[in-house]
């Protein structure tokens, strides 16, 4: 394998790992939130044998034909779901022009064509493109889904607690919120590996938090503060947890949305289920008092959760480009 220098992870290891069945999980999580922004959570609740299942779901959707899997091809949903193909995605299109290596689903919430928000045309909003054929896909992926958004909201609430808030601080900004479960596919990547192409290209992610469950493949890798990259390998019955964009905004840079990558080397395909935790659409992103000390200014120009999610989704996916523009 011949492996770009600037792609190789100068350690191995040190991310925390926070066990959330203890009281003071809370305090861990904000620490880790205020540091690298990344960690790993353990006794999560989320039963092992749902995330097995969810993942040999994925991977029978993915090893159809390329016809069966463009049934659901994402440039036909208004909404930004369905089926992506390899390369569909491009999360740092800077320093890639063929997009990630890794095809994906994305998964929403499943919002039927009467609903309010649906009719109301709001973007991101409505129903999700299920495959055909494949009895209980929609099931297994539906109670993860709800599992996932449960511990979700579990993390705001730690999140909270961690920024001197109440614990239900947050709820004001999840009635209905735009939480995507998204599994991924990353085929294995041969040949001379260079920044010009990897399974992710260096992204932050958009939302308040990413709950990843990633198999033992290996090859995500986190930035670290002085610039150096670390590994993130697989820690069984654990999530990796990293802090998105919009609680960087609210905390006004206090929790850290870091740059991460993936870098296929195992010669292997890899799977990985990334879960966003995105808030309402029209969630106002405007740092928060608590996170403003004296003599402060806040670090971002106001925004939505709404108006940042089409602004990353633009960047990421060309399909989209120009799609719900204003
Ligand atoms: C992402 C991401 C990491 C992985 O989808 O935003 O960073 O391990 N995924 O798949
Ligand atoms: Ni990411």
């Amino acid at each position: 394998m011949d492996i770009d220098l600037a792609l190789r992870a100068a350690r191995v290891d040190t991310l925390p790992v926070i066990d959330m069945s203890q009281e003071d999980a809370h305090w861990q999580i904000g620490a880790a939130a205020r540091d690298i922004g990344f960690f790993y959570i353990i006794n999560h609740g989320v039963p092992e044998a749902l995330i097995a299942d969810v993942y040999a779901r994925a991977q029978e959707f993915f090893a159809l034909p390329a016809a069966r899997k463009a049934e659901i091809a994402i440039e036909q949903s208004a909404c930004h779901r369905g089926y992506f193909v390899v390369g569909g995605e491009n999360l740092d299109p800077e320093k890639q022009k063929a997009g990630d290596l890794k095809e994906g689903i994305k998964i929403g919430r499943d919002l039927p064509l009467t609903h309010p928000r649906v009719v109301a045309g709001v973007p991101l909003h409505g129903p999700n493109l299920w495959p055909a054929g494949l009895p209980g896909w929609r099931e297994t992926m539906q109670t993860y889904y709800d599992a996932m958004e449960a511990l979700g909201r579990r993390m705001m609430q730690a999140f909270a607690l961690a920024l001197d808030l109440e614990p239900d601080f947050f709820d004001q900004y999840l009635g209905e919120p735009m939480t995507t479960l998204g599994p991924l596919h990353y085929p294995p990547q041969t040949g001379r590996i260079t920044e010009a192409q990897i399974g992710a290209g260096a992204h932050t992610d958009y939302g308040c938090v990413t709950l990843l469950a990633q198999d033992e493949t290996g090859g995500l890798q986190v930035r670290a503060k002085d610039g150096s990259w670390i590994e993130a390998p697989p820690v069984a019955g654990s999530f990796v947890v990293n802090i998105g964009d919009m609680m960087e905004r609210w905390t006004n840079g206090v929790f850290t949305s870091t740059l991460h990558r993936v870098v296929n080397v195992s010669g292997r395909e890899r799977f990985s289920l990334p879960f966003f935790f995105d808030p309402d659409y029209e969630a106002e992103l405007v740092c928060l008092e608590t996170c403003l000390a004296p003599g402060e200014s806040p670090k971002f120009p106001p925004t939505t959760a709404g108006q940042h999610l089409l602004d990353k989704i633009n960047a990421s996916f060309t399909y989209h480009k120009d799609k719900d523009a204003k």
